[in-house]
Order: C-alpha cells, then structure tokens, then sequence
C-alpha cells in the first residue's frame, strides 16, 4: 500500500532530502544555454543539483522534437534514481495548455474560451486524455492545467485560457479535463499524469484588469462565484493545484493561510499537492513586500500551506527553509505533511515502478484521428454572432474571395500563446500540416480564386492600391482579424477595443458593400461596437488552434453549421463590463421595465450575452411547462419543452438551462445556468428537453461562511425563450445543506 511505502520512505529521509522534494527548478539550470528552449541536459548541472541538493522536480522547456524530449527526460531521471541516495525519481512538470504544446508535431487543440464555447464535456475530456497519450510517454507526468479561474474580465490577458464566465460551465469542462488527463495509466503504459487546477483561487478577477495586480474579492463572492470549479475538481480527484500570483483583499495568495489551509484543506477538503506559481516565494519580498526577505518568505508561504515552490531559478528556496527548520522556526513534521503528499503523488503515478520514460507510442503523438478530436473541438466553437440576410455561408462558385486581414496568413494567431513556446513562437516553427485562414479557404473554395492580404498599409501606398484593386475584383470578403498570441502579463493592454487600423480596414471592406464575413480570432473580446451595424456577418472564433483554419472555413463555406455560443458576455464598452449572472443592481436603470427584463438589461453592457450563438437554421421552443408549480425542500419537479428545428438544414442546439432566485436575503444573480445539453436536429425534427429541478442542487446558495442556504420563495427556470415560475415551501427558512 502506498502509505506504507510513504512511511517508510520518510522516514528514511534527511531534513535536506525533504527539503529538496519540496523544491522544483527551472530546466535552465541544468541545460547547456540558459535558454527556456534548450533542451539539451547537462548531467553535471543535473547531477550537482540532484545528489546535493536532492531536488524533486523540475519543469519547463519548449517544443523540441519527441526523440530529444525522450532523451533529456530519460537522462535526468537516471541521475535521480542511480545516482542519488534514495533514488526517488524526480516529477517532470510542464505547461501543455491546450495539447501537447511543447512537444513539436503534437496534436494541438482549441484554447479553454473555445471549448468553453462547445459546451461538450466530450471536447475537454478529449483534449485532457490526448495531450496524456501525447505527452506522458516522454516522461511529463505533470501537466499544469486546467486553468479553473473565471473569464470575467475582458482585460485580463488570460481569458482565453479559461472557460469563460459561468461557474457551473468551468465546473464541469474543468472536471472532465480532469477525469482526462487523470485517467489511470491504462494506456498510458505505464504512466498516470497528474493535473494541476490553476491558480486557487480568483486569479482572473484583478481590479485593474493587468494580470498579477490586486484582486478585492468578498468571501461571499469567493464561495459562490470562484471556489465551485475548483471544488469540483477536487471532488473529482485533482491531484496537484497552483496558487494565485495576487494579493486578495491585501494578502498575497502564497501568504494567505486562510485560504490555502483553512478553505482549501480544511473547508474543501483538499489533499493533494499545494504548488506555488513561477517564483512567487520571491515576490512575497519583492513585489507584494509582505516580507523583508527570503527566509521571511518562505516562513510566510510555507506556515500558509505550500508544499512544493516553482523556485525555479535558484536554490533560494531550499536554502532558506533548510535554515528555518534548523532554526526551529519549521517544524520537521510541516515538512513531512508536504513531502508525504509528493511522495505519495509519486508512488501514485508509478514513478518507482517505471522510472525511464518509455518513450513507447511516440508514434502517436499528433496522428490523425487525434487530430480529428481537435478539429471536431474547433468547429464546435465557432460562435456566428451576427449573420444579416443570411450572408453566410459564401456560395462555392464565387469568382474570387478576398481574405484579409493580420490573420489571414498567421498560424501563431490563430494558435495563441502556450503554444509551441510561452508566448507563442515565430510563424516559421509552426508545422508545415497547419493551414493559415487563407489556405483552408482555398482548399475549400477549390473553384475560386482566393486573394490573402494581411496588411493594407496606409493611404495611397502600393500596398492599399493591391487593396483596393483585390478588394474591387471580389464577391466575397473574409476579414481575418487578431491578435498577436500572449500571455500572462505580457499581454496587458490599455484599450480593449479592436485596434485602430483594424477598425479601418473592417470599414474599407463595409464601405465597398461586398458580402462581407469578419472573423475574430482572439484570446479575449475586443469591443467592435463602432462597426457591428455596418457588418453583415460576425464569427467569434477565439483561439482554435492548429485544426483552426480548417473549422473557420467549414462555417464559413456551410460544410459545417455552426453551434458554438459565447461562454462569456461580449463586451459593448471598453469601461463597463458584467458577466451574465451579476446581482440584479448591478444594471441599474431607471426604467423598471427594462431592469426586470434580463436579456434587455444585460444588453445595456453587452454586445452579445452569454449564450449567444447563431445557426444557419433556426430552433424553436414551445411553451415550458413544470410538474407541478411548488415543490418542498425534498421534492423535486420536472421542467419540459420541446425544440424543433424549424429552418431547412440540421443543425445543432445547445439547450441551456437558466434558473433566478428571485428574492434573497443575500442578493441573488439574475439568472444562473444550471444545467447545458447539446441536441442535434434535422429539419423539421422536434426533441423533447426535460430538466429536473432539485432544492438541494439547484435553488440554494452559500452564505459568507460557504454554508449553503435554501431560501423559501418564487424561482423562475428560463430555458431558449421559455420561462415557468415555481415556489419553493421550505419546512424551515434558512436550511443548513451542506454535506461536508
Ligand atoms: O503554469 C504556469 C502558470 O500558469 C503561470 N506562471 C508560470 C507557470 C509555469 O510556467
């Protein structure tokens, strides 16, 4: 049993030797460069830091082709279990964001915001248990990801690394990626890979938008809005998770015991492995400044509940705790709480057993019918936000099509950042396989003549005459707009509107009355409401990866009709944005009329809401009837209505469910999904929905303690255009329900 493996173990174990399990280095140390991407070992760096300082892992790199990820991981590992005292084989950490995406010709799928856009669980397992057959193999048994934090703030660089706004999506996308890449070894011979739920917790919500900036969060807000989809995770068994950067409510995350023991091992019952973000031991002293130096540091973060520090380009860290537990400032047994979860994680994913990376089934990595998951990702994302007079799909016999636009001819685009290298790489690494926007168009558009121009210059240059000339000689436009892959704090910005010279373009293209489809491909929403009137047809497709293109020209050409919906309100201001469930004050209007209308009111600070999505057919609902119109606490009722496909092509419609508690003691959100199902119709077709509504799950709420309340009153569940009200008669008016 693994307990007692454990056990014995530790207590074999120097206070130096735990001391090192709970340090994990950057690869740059024990490379021949320095460099992120150079994955070359040097076995004396390894050996040095290995044998004397008995480092426990290590992380990082860039994409290098799958034989020299083999070799450097085997190598490294050797050192570990031959030439170390216990021979405890090191963890290899990694940021496989969307795929395997440091290992060169893996199988890359769409970014979060995109699955987030599918609403299918399928889509996140896939996209968990590929990038573990693609990447555990080669000895990366620890993926950093998902990122559980919410996308409600159009500003922060990292929206598209998340699910997009809604708790109860990022739940259960959150926790089928989990079950994916988590799923016993199997056939991962003969590994497991460990996930990380990243960064516990309200990372995503700074005041001023910039990553890493203070964050202001009530606990209130924290238990109902920001702790569900990592209290899912755990639920489902994530082994590892990652710690905010920022400070809440003026303490630094790393430094907040009351969040990292009492609410995340205490309250939610947490008992994997605590690991901090790059460096941030260090920025307690010299960012944050809640410490006057390293020990002080280490002290804070470790008495707060870390057990493992990302140090990762020094020994501080080790030096430093090895001092406060001679010192007598830590307690050898603290150390052992950590090291016995590492260890425990280790023996877990059969490290001991199988230390060598296997490199069997490298022949796997990016094969087609992987690729055919990421593709199938993709094209389920695409979200037609706006389509006038059926302007899309283009016919296929169209003369010539003009593509324009800074993605046009851009695969790191289309791809994002995390992708090949931190920030995204230079176009000329990304695969030869890989098409840009303009070659999946014309691929598809084999009988046209496609024109790609991705920028037009200014006024009267040769550049704008080639423009106007193309522009002039199409039927068609696509403009390809973007963004330059980023992220983390790289990709702050001080205006969330689409840059200036894009705006422009989108209203040459306008200007000349072309039938005109403007694609955006970008990581987070950038306000367009200067152009939405004039431009007849809108997609939204986000970051889709390296099967993007193909999923872009298969809705735009009608191959494949679109089903994806916005899994976040698309912004109308660059100075006012609210998520879809926010507190019914928080659009306030004078008009009552339009306050108590929902969709109205949120349309006064959105473009598009959340769940917003066209299909080239049309789905309607008929009346939504409930079982019965008062439940009690224990009962439940059955909610129904039939969707039919009304419009003369199948299509897909994803059916969400919407419940709003309509009086609370602690303000309630307009309106909360609560339930999501995709359904697939062909013309004419109709399909019963059924949905049942349970007290317990569905009509409570937790207070500022986290206890859930159920509150006796009138609720309404909203489902397509449909919307029942039902009282619920609790025995007593406030019910204590949570199941701990
Ligand atoms: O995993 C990432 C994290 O999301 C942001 N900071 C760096 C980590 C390791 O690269």
């Amino acid at each position: 049993p693994i307990k007692e493996r454990v056990d014995d173990l530790l207590a074999r174990m120097t206070i130096e030797e735990k001391v090192g399990q709970m340090t994990q280095l950057n690869i740059t140390l024990i490379n021949e460069t320095g460099d992120q991407s150079d994955v070359n070992l040097v076995p004396e760096k390894a050996k040095e830091l290995l044998t004397n300082h008995h480092i426990g892992s290590f992380l990082n790199g860039e994409a290098v082709p799958p034989e020299q990820w083999l070799k450097y991981t085997q190598e490294l590992q050797k050192i570990a279990v031959e030439e170390t005292r216990l021979g405890i084989p090191i963890i290899y950490g990694i940021d496989h964001i969307h795929g395997a995406s440091y290992i060169q010709n893996s199988t890359i799928f769409p970014h979060n915001i995109n699955i987030g856009a599918t609403f299918n669980t399928e889509n996140s397992f896939q996209n968990g248990r590929i990038t573990a057959l693609e990447s555990a193999p080669l000895g990366h048994t620890w993926n950093f990801s998902p990122v559980l934090d919410l996308g409600q703030n159009p500003y922060w660089p990292r929206q598209y690394e998340t699910f997009g706004e809604d708790p109860y999506l990022a739940s259960e996308l959150g926790t089928a990626y989990v079950d994916g890449y988590q799923q016993e070894p199997g056939d991962i011979a003969p590994y497991g890979l460990a996930a990380t739920a990243k960064h516990f917790l309200g990372y995503s919500v700074p005041r001023s938008g910039w990553d890493r900036t203070p964050v202001d969060l009530s606990m209130q807000t924290i238990h109902e809005f920001h702790r569900p989809s990592f209290q899912a995770a755990i639920d489902a068994g994530i082994k590892t998770i990652m710690v905010n950067s920022s400070e809440i409510n003026g303490i630094p995350v790393h430094n907040s015991k009351q969040l990292l023991s009492d609410l995340l091992r205490e309250e939610m019952g947490f008992e994997g492995i605590v690991l901090t973000d790059w460096e941030d031991i260090g920025k307690l002293v010299n960012y944050h400044k809640t410490a006057r130096n390293y020990d002080e540091a280490t002290y804070q973060a470790v008495e707060a509940g870390i057990d493992m520090s990302m140090t990762p380009q020094s020994l501080e860290f080790n030096e430093s705790l090895l001092k406060l537990v001679k010192d007598g400032r830590i307690s050898e047994e603290r150390l052992d709480e950590s090291v016995r979860r590492i260890l425990k994680l280790k023996f877990e994913l059969g490290l001991f057993e199988h230390p060598y990376p296997s490199g069997e089934d490298l022949d796997q990595i990016g094969i087609d019918s992987h690729k055919k998951k990421a593709l199938q990702a993709a094209r389920e994302s695409m979200v037609l936000l706006k389509n006038a007079d059926n302007t899309l799909p283009f016919s296929k016999e169209l003369d010539q099509i003009l593509v324009v636009g800074p993605s046009a001819k851009s695969k790191r685009n289309l791809s994002g950042g995390w992708t090949l290298a931190w920030q995204g790489s230079s176009e000329d690494r990304y695969p030869e396989s890989m098409k840009t926007i303009s070659e999946a168009i014309a691929d598809k558009f084999s009988d046209t003549q496609v024109v790609s121009i991705d920028s037009i210059g200014p006024e009267n240059s040769d550049r704008r005459s080639h423009f106007n000339e193309a522009l002039n000689n199409s039927d068609a436009v696509i403009i390809a707009a973007g963004e330059e892959p980023y992220t983390e704090y790289v990709g702050n910005i001080t205006n969330l509107e689409l840059p200036e010279d894009q705006l422009d373009l989108i209203r040459a293209v306008n200007q000349s009355g072309k039938p005109t489809a403007l694609v955006l491909v970008e990581g987070r929403p950038r306000v367009i409401t200067d152009i939405v009137d004039e431009t007849e047809a809108i997609v939204w497709a986000g970051l889709p990866g390296f099967e993007g293109a193909e999923a872009i020209a298969d809705v735009i050409s009608g191959d494949y009709n679109p089903s994806g919906k916005l899994p976040f309100s698309y912004p109308q201001f660059t100075g006012h944005f609210v998520p879809y469930n926010h507190k019914s004050s928080a659009v306030y209007y004078f008009d009552p009329d339009v306050a108590n209308n929902i969709e109205q009111a949120n349309k006064t600070t959105a473009q598009w809401n959340f769940g917003h999505g066209l299909s080239y057919t049309d789905f309607s609902y008929d009346e939504l009837s409930i079982s019965d119109t008062t439940l009690t606490d224990n009962q439940q009722i059955t909610a129904t209505t039939t969707v039919t496909n009304s419009g003369d092509r199948a299509g897909t419609e994803i059916v969400l469910w919407y419940i709003t508690d309509e009086v609370g003691r602690i303000t309630r959100p307009v309106k909360e999904l609560v339930h999501f199902k995709r359904i697939q119709l062909e013309p004419g077709e109709q399909q019963q929905v059924t949905f049942k509504i349970n007290p317990k799950n569905h009509l409570g709420y937790p207070d500022f303690e986290g206890k859930n309340i159920l509150e006796e009153g009138y609720f309404t569940i909203h489902v397509g255009s449909q919307n029942a009200r039902f009282y619920l008669q609790s025995d007593s008016p406030t019910i204590n329900l949570q199941s701990k």
